[in-house]
């Protein structure tokens, strides 16, 4: 949520900073603005994308071989240009961009309103900005100093970058609560929100941790924690190759992302799944898993799509290891008094890693003694971090902000930890913990089956493309699918969705029922196929338009829909990792149909750092 780069070194700061700011780009994309520095500082800012910024700049001067960049996603004021960042203080020599929210800012505000401040935004970076520099007069010392006794006195969450007229060849950067890497180059440094705007040019990263603060001056890295103690930089290779985070030949990032499935998939398996032996190799959780073994209960916390895989994981944890799950939102698990303690696990899910809810929900359940396992994507993100033990889905950077290859890695793991723990536990049976293991090693080509059916999704959405509304319905194992749809069709499309229990649907949904409404029904093969046939013939009964997925050879469900799309069969545990992909498809052709920014959607971000 937000992004921010800067650079200081031997190359002209400008093209760095707009490339950096167009990798950033998902992180917020209400505002963004530079400040550069070439003997005086110089900021400039607009209101909408980065494209906007660029045109804005494109007749100005734009020298300086030091400068600071920043994408907004608005917290504090509306998205408009005096509150996109830089923020400049009262002299007008320093510049600051932030990620996160301070908290106390109306208190500090408050104080330098009446010692005669004046704030040109409604923003609480602004106030920072101001305050570090009240600091510096009040004690007269080094802006390092300043800004080191300012942030001790802030409440809540930032990465932030100073850049300072008085200090020509200085960046200044700091960290509480929202992710910031520093990339070390040939006589240069960049610092940055994510690794993606430094990769194309170092691999050399070091990530700065919670209470840590970077000094950049004259070509030289060095750090300390808020509490002045010296700490020595640790310096790490990044292992992310320029073209995971590009287009390629795609028209979006979404669409690169949902064609990514079958490799990232295998990706995800890669060195974990051995069939033949049958074994499960999952290292990062080696140690936890006879404790894991023995746990009362499991309880996994997340948000947005992750928070739907752990829908699907509880089903099948408590299938195969006969282990009570709990799922809950991040958001609420952590303003309630949960019960959880030593001998808990909290499964932690999260495609980047900084979701500030679920980094909340991870102290809260660590501090009260239960072991966390983080699923991330993100290498070395705040939840990959703060847990005791974790598996990465290793799904290569998604750049899409409506989450998707995140989201079938993330059931990978999910299913390989399963599996893996009712091993230990003795709660499946040699012959079927194999029979499962075949099963998801075919999972990367049954998803090249259903992404062969792209055309047809593409016709399918055509003919809905004007639908005010849209219900998802499914049952056991695809009822989760279904709320992933209905949100991916939301995020994407603005059309209203919801997502339900197929069964639930008589108590609430089928008021809305006729024929303007389109109900997306999952009925594949499984348990409940005969009940969900009952539902679509409720659905049918009303008028309503029904599209189904189903699985390939279908005879009853297919008759009774308008539009059918056929999948491959699968185990039923493993059918939302191929049943949501025309769902993914779906929300993309109606969005991309309705002329909707599908890599950009309104309101959104990829990487919700603030509360
Ligand atoms: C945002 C993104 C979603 C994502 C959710 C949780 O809302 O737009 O795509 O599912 O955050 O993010 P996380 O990184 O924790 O999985």
């Amino acid at each position: 949520m937000c992004g921010i780069i800067a650079y200081t070194g031997r190359q002209e700061s400008y093209p760095i900073l707009l490339q950096g700011l167009q990798r950033l780009e998902y992180r917020g994309y209400d505002s963004a603005g530079i400040a550069l520095l070439d003997g005086q500082l110089k900021v400039y800012k607009k209101a909408g994308k980065v494209s906007d910024l660029e045109n804005f700049v494109a007749s100005k001067q734009l020298t300086g071989r030091i400068g600071i960049g920043h994408t907004r996603w608005a917290t504090h004021g509306a998205p408009n240009d005096a509150n996109a960042h830089p923020q400049v203080a009262y002299s007008g020599k320093l510049a600051l961009v932030h990620n996160g929210i301070i908290e106390n800012y109306s208190t500090l505000k408050q104080d330098l309103l009446n010692k005669g401040y004046v704030f040109k935004s409604e923003t609480d970076t602004e106030v920072l900005a101001h305050f570090i520099e009240e600091v510096q007069q009040q004690n007269q010392c080094t802006l390092e100093e300043a800004v080191r006794l300012a942030l001790t006195k802030v409440v809540g969450a930032y990465a932030l970058v100073i850049l300072s007229e008085d200090l020509p060849n200085t960046l200044i950067a700091a960290r509480k609560g929202s992710p910031m890497v520093i990339g070390i180059g040939h006589d240069e440094f960049f610092v940055a929100s994510d690794t993606a705007p430094i990769v194309a040019y170092t691999d050399q990263v070091v990530f700065i941790s919670d209470h840590e603060m970077a000094v950049i001056q004259d070509n030289q890295l060095s750090m300390k924690s808020l509490e002045d103690v010296p700490l020595t930089p640790a310096i790490q290779k990044l292992d992310m190759a320029l073209e995971t985070i590009e287009k390629g030949s795609f028209t979006h990032f979404m669409l690169k992302e949902i064609f990514e499935q079958p490799k990232a998939i295998r990706d995800c398996m890669r060195g974990r799944l051995e069939v033949d032996s049958p074994n499960l190799v999952l290292g990062g959780i080696r140690s936890h898993i006879d404790k894991l073994a023995r746990a009362h209960k499991i309880t996994i916390v997340a948000c947005g799509t992750s928070w739907h895989a752990g829908l699907v994981a509880e089903y099948f944890l408590e299938e195969f290891c006969r282990i009570p799950v709990e799922v809950e939102y991040a958001s609420e698990f952590r303003y309630r008094k949960p019960v959880i303690g030593a001998g808990d696990f909290v499964l932690a899910i999260s495609q980047s890693g900084e979701t500030a809810d679920t980094l909340a929900a991870v102290e809260l359940a660590k501090a009260q003694g239960a072991t966390i396992l983080g699923i991330c994507n993100v290498v070395e993100s705040s939840i990959a971090r703060a847990a005791h033990a974790g598996i990465y889905t290793h799904a290569g950077p998604e750049v899409g902000v409506a989450s998707t290859k995140a989201f079938t890695t993330q059931l990978t793991v999910l299913f390989m930890v399963a599996l893996k723990l009712a091993q230990h536990r003795g709660t499946v049976d040699a012959t079927t913990f194999y029979k499962l293991l075949q099963h998801l090693a075919t999972i990367p080509e049954a998803v090249e089956t259903v992404l062969q059916q792209h055309d047809h999704v593409k016709q399918i959405a055509q003919a809905f493309q004007d639908a005010p509304n849209c219900l998802y319905l499914g049952r056991g194992y695809n009822f989760p699918v279904a709320l992933e749809g209905a949100l991916k069709l939301k995020e994407l499309s603005y059309i209203h969705a919801e997502g339900y229990p197929a069964a639930e649907m008589k108590h609430g949904p089928i008021a809305l029922i006729d024929e303007a409404m389109p109900v997306v029904f999952t009925a594949t093969q499984d348990r409940s196929y005969g009940k969900i046939i009952s539902n679509i013939e409720e659905v049918k009964a009303r008028r309503g338009r029904v599209i189904v997925i189903v699985t390939e050879g279908d005879k009853v469900a297919s008759k009774l829909a308008d539009y059918v799309i056929e999948v491959p069969p699968m185990h039923e545990a493993l059918m939302p990792m191929i049943a949501v992909i025309p769902l993914q498809l779906l929300a993309y052709h109606m969005a991309v149909i309705r002329g909707c920014d599908v890599d950009r959607p309104r309101n959104l971000a990829k990487s919700v750092t603030v509360e």
